[in-house]
């Protein structure tokens, strides 16, 4: 039976944790549709088209090395304000969504815009203060050299891009629940989210 989780919220918030978490726990396939738009980005650095990469983007170009760093984040926020390149994506995310045996999908516009019918949603956000800590802690434990301050200038940098562009932008849906991962452990932002789902499942 197809079950779809929608997790949405803005960087470091804990969604890709929580998501992983939440998949593991219901024994649901796991999409993180940030790396579909980190591929693009990623391919742009290196002079390719936006929408011609979003077009041709392939599994394989999920696993390029390079996706997880702060330029490419930048870069995948970037191209996701273009209208071509989240309708090319569009598809392969939701038929994702509805794979036999359930999917958590995290994103920004996965409750919202990919996935309305989606049987449980959550919005997970934290303060950008306590998001641009998590995310320097993690730089710096990878040996990137790098400034609180920076780290926080980005990540507001990318909310508000993500937030104010016309096409689907970042906003929690109106049925979603949301937690604030800001003062909550990792264990408790786990169990607070399977929570949520419990209850929106036994309905
Ligand atoms: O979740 P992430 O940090 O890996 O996402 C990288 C960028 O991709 C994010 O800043 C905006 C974009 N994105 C999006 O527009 N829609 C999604 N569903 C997921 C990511």
């Amino acid at each position: 039976m197809a079950f779809t989780i929608a997790i949405d919220g803005p960087a470091a918030a804990g969604k890709g944790t929580i998501s992983k978490a939440v998949a593991g726990h219901f024994g649901f396939a796991h999409l993180d549709t940030g790396l579909l738009y980190r591929a693009v980005g990623a391919k742009t650095l290196d002079g390719t088209d936006a929408i011609a990469a979003a077009q041709a983007l392939t599994a394989r170009d999920l696993e390029a090395e390079n996706l997880r760093t702060p330029e490419v984040a930048q870069a995948a926020s970037r191209v996701a304000v273009i209208g071509e390149v989240r309708a090319a994506l569009v598809d392969f995310q939701r038929a994702f969504a509805r794979r036999a045996g359930g999917a958590v999908l995290d994103g920004r516009d996965i409750g919202t815009v990919i996935c309305p019918n989606a049987e449980a949603k959550l919005f997970v956000t934290a303060s950008a203060e306590v998001r641009a800590e998590r995310r320097y802690r993690e730089l710096v434990g990878k040996g990137v050299s790098t400034s609180f301050e920076t780290v926080l200038a980005d990540v507001k940098e990318r909310d508000a891009r993500d937030r104010d562009r016309a096409e689907a932008p970042m906003v929690a849906a109106k049925d979603a629940v949301v937690i604030d991962t800001s003062a909550l452990g990792i264990e408790e932002a786990v169990s607070t989210a399977i929570a949520a789902i419990e209850t929106a499942r036994s309905r």
